[in-house]
C-alpha cells in the first residue's frame, strides 16, 4: 500500500494532488496547518475525497514522527506564500523565507529522519535558479537545495504558471496566464516550439496528475522536471 502525505493540501494545487491521488487509489493525508481557521470545512471536503485530515504542527521532531506513524511514502510540498499574504498576516510568519524556504526544508529533513519516505516531491517554480532574479526565486531555489540535501530522493517541479478555476481572486496571475500563453502560441506557429513549450501554463488538475505520476516513476527520481513534462 502507498501512502501520500500533502503538506499545503488546502492550496490550489494541493488540493487537486490529494484529488488526483485519491482517484488513483492511494491512501493520502492531508496535511492542514492546525491553527487552520477552516479546519472544519476542510475536514469534511478532504473526507469527501476518501482522504485523511492531519494537523502535526510545522516542528521537525513532530513530522518526523507523524511521517513515521503513518508510514508515509510520498510526501509532497506544495506550500508558498504570497506577497498579499505578508500584507494581510504579518511579513515574519509569512516571508518567503519562513514559508517558501523554511517549510520544505523542514519536510524533506523529517523525511529523511523518518526512514520511511521513497520520495519527496516539491513544487518549485519555473526560474529558480543559483542567478535567479528576486527574492520569491531565490528562496524557491535555496529550498531546492535543501531538499536535494536532506538525503531522500526526491523530484523538484518547475512550473510555469498555474491557472484554472480558484477560490479566491488572483486576476492578475489567470491574465498572465492568458496573454502568456497567447504570445506563446504566435512563437508556436512561428517555429519557437521549444520555448512555448517551456512557458506554458499548465492548470492545477493537470500539474496535480503530474506531480502524483512522477512520484510513482522511478525515472524521475533526483530529476528537476520542467513545464513542458508537467502537463
Ligand atoms: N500559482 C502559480 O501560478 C505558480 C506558478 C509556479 C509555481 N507556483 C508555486 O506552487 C506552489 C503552489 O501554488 P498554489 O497556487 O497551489 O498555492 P496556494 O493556493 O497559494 O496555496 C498555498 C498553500 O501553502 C500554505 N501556506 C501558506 N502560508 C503558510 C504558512 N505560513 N504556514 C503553513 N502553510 C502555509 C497554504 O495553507 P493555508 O490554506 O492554511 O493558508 C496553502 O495550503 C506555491 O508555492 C507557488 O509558489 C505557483
Amino acid at each position: 500500500m502507498t501512502v501520500a502525505f500533502v503538506t499545503g493540501a488546502t492550496g490550489f494545487t494541493g488540493k487537486a494532488l490529494v484529488a488526483d491521488l485519491r482517484k488513483r487509489g492511494i491512501t493520502t493525508i492531508a496535511h492542514v496547518r492546525p491553527d487552520s481557521r477552516d479546519l472544519a470545512k476542510w475536514r469534511e471536503s478532504f473526507s469527501a475525497l476518501g482522504a485523511e485530515v492531519d494537523t502535526t504542527p510545522w516542528d521537525l521532531t513532530a513530522m518526523t514522527a507523524t511521517l513515521q506513524r503513518l508510514q508515509v511514502d510520498l510526501a509532497f510540498c506544495c506550500v508558498g506564500t504570497t506577497r498579499s499574504r505578508m500584507k494581510a498576516q504579518g511579513e515574519a510568519a509569512n516571508s518567503y523565507e519562513a514559508v517558501d524556504f523554511a517549510l520544505p526544508k523542514l519536510l524533506a529533513d523529517a523525511s529523511a529522519k523518518a526512514g520511511t519516505v521513497t520520495r519527496v516531491v516539491y513544487l518549485s517554480s519555473l526560474g529558480a535558479g543559483p542567478k535567479a532574479q528576486g527574492a520569491y526565486l531565490q528562496w524557491r531555489w535555496k529550498a531546492e537545495e535543501a531538499v536535494r540535501a536532506a538525503g531522500v530522493p526526491w523530484t523538484i517541479a518547475r512550473p510555469s504558471i498555474i491557472t484554472g478555476q480558484r477560490d479566491e481572486e488572483r486576476p492578475s496571475e489567470a491574465f498572465a496566464g492568458t496573454a502568456l500563453d497567447g504570445v506563446l502560441g504566435v512563437l508556436g506557429a512561428l517555429g519557437a516550439k521549444t520555448l512555448r513549450d517551456r512557458y506554458k501554463s499548465t492548470t492545477d488538475a493537470r500539474l496535480a496528475g503530474a506531480l502524483a505520476r512522477l512520484a510513482l516513476d522511478p525515472a524521475a527520481a533526483n530529476q528537476v522536471v520542467l513545464s513542458e513534462n508537467l502537463s
